[in-house]
């Protein structure tokens, strides 16, 4: 019987556990506090920042929500990170992608303090990630993380096949397979548009993480039997009857192969956003130096 990792109950319970923990703080009179920064108009990021939102009161965090038009200044943009920064109140802060193209995603990312950064994407988090000491995991690998211990799934000495080498996936997520811990310990490959013969190197994975943002490139064929498949894709296809949302693995064909697989929706996406609400509680806690156990840790 393959199992389907069922995300949102894994989100749900990291969510009821995060009530704890902001409980905990607010006891010692501090509510953990994230602000978001929306600078598009796509209607995708709009949704994930509203449902953001909607976590975020479920667990009791505050939030603050700012929209900028697409169309103003870089330095506009600047100036809001520079007076969050500076905000005391504020313990996360997350700057929506895609930015406009005027606007330089690394300049931004860079200004975000990085004791706010829960996102995990300023090069100091980057850094302290890849050298072993992360200050906060990025969202999406993290929250895969938790899938994987969750569902038993053993990284140490795995094969795991990364597709994609996105800095918010990707790259981090190969990087936190390899670490030296009961996590990780795995023996990585990363693969992506230009890798030679994809099929035989997924073939010989014992975990594939599928993030390369491609409609269903990775089927049965290209798997072995009793692999774990995650599948971080969420793309919207047309058919007949409409559109559908699909992943970056075609569903049917390998969840005949696998042992363990994550569906679309409902797999990786909650637990994306339930990792950004632990990183602000964690943000919160280690701000006010206050000690707290935070689920799963
Ligand atoms: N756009 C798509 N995914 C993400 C994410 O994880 N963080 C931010 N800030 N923007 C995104």
């Amino acid at each position: 019987m393959t199992n389907i990792i069922d995300g949102e109950a894994v989100a749900a319970d990291i969510r009821k556990s995060l009530i704890d923990c902001v409980s905990q703080l607010g006891d010692a009179g501090v509510t953990p506090t994230l602000a978001t920064v929306l600078m598009n108009n796509d209607p995708a990021s709009q949704t994930y920042v509203s449902m953001k939102h909607g976590d975020c009161e479920e667990v009791g965090i505050e939030t603050r929500d700012i929209k900028l038009d697409p169309d103003s200044k870089e330095a506009e943009l600047f100036d809001i990170v520079d007076e969050l920064n500076a905000d005391e109140a504020v313990d996360g802060i997350l700057v929506q992608m895609p930015l406009p193209s005027h606007v330089d995603e690394r300049d931004v990312l860079r200004h975000i303090t990085p004791e706010k950064d829960v996102d995990g994407f300023h090069p100091e988090n980057v850094g302290r990630l890849v050298a072993g000491n992360p200050r906060f995991k990025p969202c999406t690998p993290h929250g895969i993380q938790k899938l994987l211990a969750d569902a038993a799934v053993e990284t140490e000495g795995a094969d795991a096949v990364v597709v994609g080498r996105s800095n918010i996936v990707g790259k981090p997520m190969a990087n936190l397979l390899m670490q030296k811990n009961g996590t990780g310990n795995a023996t990585v490959t990363i693969c992506h548009s230009r890798t030679d013969s994809l099929a035989e190197k997924t073939r010989a994975a014992d975990i594939v993480i599928a993030a390369a943002g491609v409609p269903e490139m990775v089927d049965g064929s290209m798997l072995s039997p009793g692999v774990t498949v995650v599948d971080v894709g969420i793309n919207r296809i047309e058919t007949e009857d409409g559109s559908t949302l699909v992943g970056d693995v075609e569903y049917e064909s390998a969840a005949k192969k696998a042992q363990a697989i994550t569906p679309v929706p409902g797999g990786v996406g909650p637990m994306t956003r339930a990792m950004l609400l632990w990183n602000t509680v964690k943000a919160a806690a280690e701000t006010a130096s206050i000690d707290i156990t935070l689920p799963w840790s």
